[in-house]
């Protein structure tokens, strides 16, 4: 069984998205389809166009948040305690389940 990801897009429209173990959390959404997600630098943490909010419920499940993933986040306008850069998550089967809320366009 592969691990399943639920990503609300901008418009609110849920989506169940099979992931694959290896993929970041950026991945498995632009490979579900969801182009909403710009990830401009494609994965290389240099952009934050892959901003997203996750699920209050795993947040403290994730790796933590690197020194580039914050200073990055800094620089967007709609920072909380629950965003996260989706290329800086890996996914896997312990995430199984995880909600995200892509985050509105800087
Ligand atoms: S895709 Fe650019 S920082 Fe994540």
């Amino acid at each position: 069984m592969m691990p399943t990801l639920i990503v609300t897009t901008r418009t609110g429209e849920e989506r169940q998205l099979d992931g694959e173990a290896g993929l970041s959390v950026m991945e498995v959404i632009r490979d579900g389809g969801i182009d909403e997600l710009l990830a401009l630098c494609g994965g290389c943490c240099s952009c934050a166009t892959c901003h997203v909010h996750v699920d209050a419920a795993f947040v403290d499940r994730l790796p933590p948040i690197g020194p580039d993933e914050d200073d990055l986040l800094d620089s967007v306008g709609e920072r909380d305690t629950t965003s996260r850069l989706s290329c800086q998550i890996p996914f896997d089967d312990a995430l199984d389940g995880m909600r995200v809320r892509i985050a509105a366009e800087d």
